[in-house]
């Protein structure tokens, strides 16, 4: 168990099923684009490591399965950290050819005004029956066709320079043909296109007051998830930058299998609704998705255009260090965190593949080094609440007769909704320092 109160105490608010909240209206505003979708938006948090990994063909040694990264209630059961979760569940549920799910999602991760270890994430798959198509005659790559016929066209630049599958980088699995691919790859590029489209509009008459704003331009990426393949992901040019805003791909077949729908193939996606809600709105910070306050929640309407929020007055900060000795025998690598493995490395190739060598057994899950920096966010958290902004590293220095190695972070302190008086900060700085004393038996300098 490494899951504090604070984190539970998350599971009942629901925010993506909050009347008027921002979450709920982008959670529909999306949904508005699949039609005919069945939607999911009620599917409880406490998830099996099966249901949340193995069923998903992760790799036993897959960084994500961490105690640093993801909340366990026991050994066998954690707070979901994906809408993944579900996909087994839902595809052997057999209810409808398309389906949506929004949740609540938990994750160990940094703090930062994009990160916040509660969020939320919609999945969405639509998959085809391929013995139904053999009855009507055709091939299940005619039939899919037919359907990319009726999704709405758009005249938005999409940049899409990568061959639809590639032998090593984006592979076929050897269950598909590759026409089969090319059909799938197409309506799940012009369905989700579609999707992004219409909130990236919103989003730029929102936010633009002049006609001449850039154009809307898009771009499809290669991809790496332990459970699609080929993988794509989605990136939109946003206020300079080219932003990810979603991961995709075609099924991995054994899931479908182990679910009992055998002649069902098709594609998923997965996107994170307060990324695609900060956008829209213009929400400078992810805390306010939490907020109570009645200056941010009446800002929304389901009912009312979207419209740019507008920041209530931005209260002080004030910031403060902590430096501290790692305990003894951590090397120079012990750190985790920022610069560590991200959340879906190309381990391995997707279990299915027949790989033309044997791939040896994955190696067993290495020893959890003692420190990772998540430990030192989930610290603040708990001592702060939402009154830390952020916390980052601004130095690291490794003695050089000892070999002891000595971290500085920086908590920066900031209430949304208030001016926080120095009494409060230094007293939550002192319970923070004593604490990563007691649990990280790390020695302040
Ligand atoms: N679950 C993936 C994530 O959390 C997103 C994803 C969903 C990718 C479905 C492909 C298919 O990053």
């Amino acid at each position: 168990m490494n899951t504090p109160s604070t984190i539970l105490d998350a599971i009942p608010r629901r925010l993506h099923l909050q009347p008027d909240h921002p979450l709920l209206i982008t959670r529909k505003l999306i949904e508005s684009r699949f039609p005919g979708y069945k939607a999911h938006n009620d599917l409880f948090p406490i998830v099996t490591t099966v249901q949340n990994f193995d069923s998903l063909g992760f790799p036993p040694d897959h960084v994500g399965r961490n105690r640093t990264d993801t909340y366990y209630l026991n050994k066998s059961t954690v707070l979901r950290t994906h809408t993944s979760a579900h996909q087994a569940d839902t595809f052997r549920k057999n209810e409808s050819e398309g389906y949506l799910i929004s949740a609540d999602v938990y994750r160990r991760d940094a703090i930062d005004r994009s990160h916040y270890p509660v969020f939320h994430q919609m999945e969405g798959a639509r998959t085809w029956d391929r013995s139904q198509a053999e009855k009507e005659g055709k091939s299940l790559a005619q039939v899919i066709w037919e359907d990319v016929d009726k999704i709405p066209k758009h005249n938005v630049e999409v940049e899409d320079p990568n061959p639809t599958n590639h032998p090593e980088r984006n592979p076929l699995q050897s269950t598909h043909s590759a026409e089969e691919v090319e059909a799938i790859a197409a309506h799940l590029k012009r369905s989700l296109e579609d999707m992004v489209i219409t909130i990236f509009n919103a989003a730029k008459s929102a936010t633009d007051s002049t006609a001449d704003a850039e154009p809307l331009k898009i771009r499809w990426v290669e991809a790496y998830f332990p459970f699609t393949s080929p993988s794509w992901e989605l990136e939109v040019f946003w206020q300079g930058d080219w932003l990810e805003v979603l991961g995709s791909g075609v099924v991995s077949q054994p899931i479908l299998n182990n679910a009992s729908v055998p002649n069902r193939v098709g594609w998923a996606f997965g996107l994170g609704l307060e990324r695609i809600a900060m956008l829209l709105y213009s929400i400078p910070d992810i805390r306010l998705f939490w907020s109570k306050d009645k200056r941010f929640l009446s800002q929304f309407s389901e009912t009312a255009p979207i419209k740019r929020f507008v920041a209530f007055s931005k209260y002080p900060a004030c910031f403060k260090d902590v430096s501290f000795w790692l305990s003894k025998n951590e090397g120079a690598s012990a750190a985790g965190g920022k610069g560590a493995a991200p959340i879906h490395p190309p381990a391995t190739t997707p279990s299915d593949s027949a790989p033309s060598t044997i791939v040896p057994p994955a190696a067993p899950a290495p020893t959890t080094p003692s420190f990772h920096e998540n430990d030192v966010m989930e610290i603040a958290r708990e001592v702060c609440g939402d009154l830390v902004e952020d916390v980052r590293l601004v130095d690291e220095f490794q003695h050089p007769k000892t070999g002891r190695k000595s971290v500085c972070y920086r908590v920066n302190y900031r209430s949304l909704e208030r001016t926080l008086t120095n009494e409060e900060t230094n007293e939550l700085h002192e319970r923070l320092r004593t604490l990563l004393v007691e649990r990280l038996g790390v020695e302040l300098r």
